[in-house]
């Protein structure tokens, strides 16, 4: 298989370089090691026609100044963290508040906004990018030195598989995810709302006006939350659920998985073809439906709004730290973290 490397921008000094790679079906990824970020997944649509399926720009200005986390890595947690503030052996840990007060995505300097060392890894069948990072005790607040690795590697079956994986010196938590902003129209010619989702999730979590998680779980059951037998992203802006009201007439929840590695997450594009399966060993995904696009910047010239690309954020819960009843994000000392998830492409 191919990969290409090439300069990207210049920050802090330093080089960005973007990484992409190509497989024996024309399916490309290209990456660059600022945030990890994913800025183009070109596929093909039923007819065979290559185009990009991702939200991202092609200058790092652009990410700087506009990007919502446009297919970047989130950590050390993901999704909001309630006053910022959290509790761990009896010490109180003060996290950046970048959220109307409370914590977003891992802080002011996240994973997202850091360059990560990166090696690449050349085999027959498959290519992969090893991104590294070391994030320091007391980084945005959190306990511990965590050592990261990242792990992209995309296949000939059309596979991207993002692996990460973390190890710390102290008992801290981690959360960790990436951000993509999928539209499977293809160069984004249509925005999302036709697109259907079908997800194995009987509950999700109800959110308060902050977005951040009650506590409560709820059935999706009678709702517009319910994707088991497959549901258009549009349902969500129609629906007079206060819970879809409250998250700007869309979708921006954690939906518990029924299931792991066994085509739980299904997203597909009628008028293209193309779909996209997605497989975790995690409890959660977030389905975040762009409803805070803005629309005061273009994306390789295509006007950004409301609902242009959809994230499905697979991971642990939100907030899980200040919920004793969710699954929990914390990561004992010298223990390993590791989650993995799989895009699968298909037309
Ligand atoms: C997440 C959050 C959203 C929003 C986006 C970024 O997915 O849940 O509320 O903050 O990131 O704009």
């Amino acid at each position: 298989m191919k990969i290409v490397k090439e300069q990207f921008a210049e920050f802090d000094g330093k080089v960005v370089t973007s990484y992409t790679m190509i497989n024996k079906n024309g399916m490309e990824v290209t990456t660059i090691d600022y945030g990890c970020i994913i800025t183009k997944i070109l596929v093909p649509d039923r007819e065979g026609i290559v185009e990009n399926v991702v939200l991202g720009f092609d200058t790092l200005s652009e990410y700087q100044k506009y990007s919502p986390y446009f297919g970047a890595i989130i950590g050390r947690h993901a999704g909001r963290i309630a006053n910022a503030e959290f509790e761990l052996d009896g010490v109180n840990y003060h996290l950046a508040k970048n959220n109307n007060g409370n914590h977003l995505h891992g802080g002011l300097e996240g994973f997202d906004k850091v360059i990560w060392d990166t090696e690449v890894v050349e085999e027959e069948e498959a290519t992969s990018l090893v991104f590294h990072y070391l994030s320091k005790d007391g980084e945005e607040g959190y306990p511990g030195n965590l050592k990261m690795k990242v792990t992209y590697t995309l296949n000939n079956q059309n596979e991207l598989q993002l692996s990460y994986e973390g190890v710390s010196d102290k008992k801290t938590v981690v959360n960790v995810t990436n951000h993509a902003y999928f539209n499977l129209s293809g160069n984004l010619k249509r925005d999302t709302l036709n697109h259907t989702l079908t997800l194995k999730s009987d509950q999700f979590l109800e959110l308060d006006e902050e977005l951040i998680p009650t506590g409560k779980i709820l059935s999706v059951e009678n709702t517009a939350f319910d994707f088991r037998a497959g549901r258009r992203l549009i349902d969500g802006t129609v629906s007079n659920d206060p819970q879809n009201v409250l998250a700007g007439k869309g979708y921006d929840h954690p939906f518990l998985l029924n299931d792991n590695n066994n085509k739980e997450i299904h997203l597909f594009d009628e008028e293209s073809g193309r779909g996209l399966i997605i497989e975790t060993n995690q409890p959660a995904v977030v389905l975040y439906a762009g409803t805070q696009l803005e629309d005061n910047f273009s994306i390789r010239g295509v006007k950004s709004k409301k609902y242009l690309g959809l994230c499905l954020e697979t991971q642990g819960l939100p907030d899980s730290l200040n919920h004793p009843q969710f699954p929990s994000a914390i990561l004992e000392k010298d223990e390993v973290y590791h989650s993995i998830t799989t895009f699968k492409f298909t037309n």
